[in-house]
């Protein structure tokens, strides 16, 4: 039988539309950091940016960058660590080095899907473990004990969780590690929302060290509001880091030299790095009240769980009509693009990014609120949501 490559719909849909509406609420992170905010923590940086050679940088990271990482991974020294182009290098390397035609891996859903994407298109068996929006979005332990097996090579999860914001209890955290560990299966852990917390400020603990084939990803392009430096990193054993590495070596050699070699070890330097958390934290924290204020407005239309991180709410709607029409209905009647449910394995429901300006996202809540209540005249509400997409 042909296979059938399976494109990456939710990174589709974002190319695609976020910079043609006028509303983009589809964004994960918060509204970015500038280059001047930046130079603000480090007045030789502009200097430094105008001598530095633009040659390759450091393949596998520079050593000032990997040691900025690794400081904040306990038991960890820069060769635990390779820097790759996002995390989602970081996830792209792990799938392609782990997993084989035919082998099996088990997926936490819902959930950012490019492992869900890639796995299909490496011809893997791809086994599901669901949050549970019945309980808060709590991991369903049993789904996970049944999702996993002899055959699983690689165990992922993403935590705190694109799309919910659900951040793991540690009885939780420990429950997929035992899982894990009984089969001998790797778990890949992004980790990129740690950092934007929306409750606390404590950082979200690592799975790095609880296990001793955890490969832990994270990036800039989160918690740091930074995405356009490009830098993500994964953290492992340092052998599997290796074979990570040349698999890097095809795919994209080293990230840009000004983010690798100048900018991404400011950002995490011991001075700098709070500062951007505590940014984030601040626009989470304000933009979830204006969220919060709209979704009682429409209790009638949206209910969620508040997310315990991440510039992002995942509201069910309570209409007839599919997520990936309904999101269709928003960009071309409104001018606004949200994330559909559809694409992180959830119907009903749609990402909506609330991290940003508090001018901006009123006025994208707004339209939504306005094509949803022509969308419940026209065909109505539903109280039911249908089984889960994939
Ligand atoms: C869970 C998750 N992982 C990885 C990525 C990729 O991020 P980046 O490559 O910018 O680090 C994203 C982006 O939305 C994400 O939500």
């Amino acid at each position: 039988m042909a296979h059938v490559f399976q494109p990456f719909d939710l990174e589709r849909i974002m190319s695609r539309w976020e910079n043609v509406v006028e509303y983009n609420l589809s964004e994960s992170g918060v509204h970015p950091v500038t280059l001047a905010e930046l130079a603000a923590y480090d007045s030789t940086l502009v200097q430094r940016m105008l001598e530095i050679e633009l040659g390759y940088g450091v393949a596998n990271g520079s050593l000032a960058l990997r040691e900025a990482i690794a400081q904040w991974y306990p038991g960890t020294t820069p060769d635990n660590v390779l820097v790759t182009v996002g995390c989602a290098e970081a996830n792209f390397l792990v799938f392609t080095t782990l997993l084989q035609a035919g082998d099996s891996v088990a997926i936490q859903v819902p959930n950012y899907l490019q492992g869900w994407g890639l796995a299909h298109n490496l011809g893997a068996v791809r086994m599901t473990f669901r949050l549970d929006p019945d309980r808060g979005w709590a991991l369903d332990e049993e789904q996970l004990r049944q999702a996993v097996t002899d055959a699983t090579k690689l165990v992922a999860v993403c935590n705190p969780n694109n799309p919910t914001g659900h951040i793991m209890t540690l009885a939780e955290m420990d429950a997929v590690v035992r899982v894990a560990e009984r089969r001998g299966a790797w778990l890949l852990t992004d980790e990129v929302y740690a950092g934007a917390e929306r409750e606390t400020d404590t950082f979200t603990p690592t799975f790095y060290g609880r296990y001793d084939r955890v490969l832990a990803a994270g990036s800039l392009s989160k918690a740091y509001g930074l995405p356009g430096l490009r830098i993500g990193w994964v953290v492992g054993p340092v052998e599997m880091i290796d074979q990570l590495w040349a698999r890097h070596e095809y795919l994209s050699i080293s990230t840009a030299k000004l983010s690798n070699h100048l900018l991404a070890p400011i950002a995490l330097s011991r001075q700098v790095r709070p500062a951007l958390l505590d940014r984030t934290r601040q626009y989470i924290r304000r933009g979830w009240s204006v969220f919060e204020a709209w979704a009682d407005e429409h209790a009638d239309v949206v209910s969620v769980v508040p997310p315990q991180a991440a510039a992002i709410a995942f509201p069910r709607y309570h209409l007839a009509i599919d997520s990936i029409t309904l999101t269709d209905r928003l960009i071309h009647d409104a001018s606004v693009l949200v994330a559909p449910g559809d694409h992180f394995g959830i119907p009903h429901h749609l990402r909506v990014s609330y991290g940003l300006e508090h001018a901006y996202l009123r006025e994208g809540l707004n339209r939504i609120a306005a094509v949803l209540r022509r969308t419940a005249e026209e065909k109505g509400t539903a109280s039911k949501v249908a089984d889960a997409a994939i």
